[in-house]
């Protein structure tokens, strides 16, 4: 039960402005960031995160992978891009992983003839590419 109090202590107005300059600030950020990637706000969202493993694993328990969908990752990726295999293995989706080249990373072209074709012959797909 909430119990309101009729009047504000000093206290109270404190926490009220903070959190509402809080809110302020944080409303700017995500602007600027979806600004920064070109990324309009009707298809995109800013999320906020502790740190990229939890982005990834955020991603990973959220993504609505099932039977006939595919996850896609770079054979040389981060453990943290790699966790989110349990959860399309999980929901029996397939897993494949792009063959790194000698100097790291993938070709784009294997990538859109092979796996990335096939992803879209699923239903949902997820197609993991993280650049820092
Ligand atoms: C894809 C990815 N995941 C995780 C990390 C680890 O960083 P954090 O401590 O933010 O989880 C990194 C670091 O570069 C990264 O590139």
């Amino acid at each position: 039960m909430v119990r309101f109090l009729p009047t504000k202590t000093a206290s109270q107005v404190d926490v009220l402005s903070s959190a509402s300059r809080s809110d302020f600030h944080i409303a700017a950020a995500r602007k600027a960031v979806l600004e920064y990637f070109d990324a309009p706000s009707d298809e995109y969202a800013c999320i906020f995160t502790a740190n990229a493993t939890n982005a990834l694993k955020l991603v990973g328990e959220s993504f609505p992978f099932r039977e006939g969908s595919s996850l896609i990752i770079p054979a040389d990726c981060h453990n943290s891009v790699s966790g989110i295999r349990r959860f399309a293995e999980a929901a029996n989706a397939r897993v494949e992983y792009l063959e790194s080249t000698p100097y790291g990373g993938f070709r784009e072209e294997d990538a859109m003839v092979g796996s990335f074709s096939r992803l879209f012959d699923g239903i949902f797909g997820l197609f993991t590419e993280i650049q820092l």
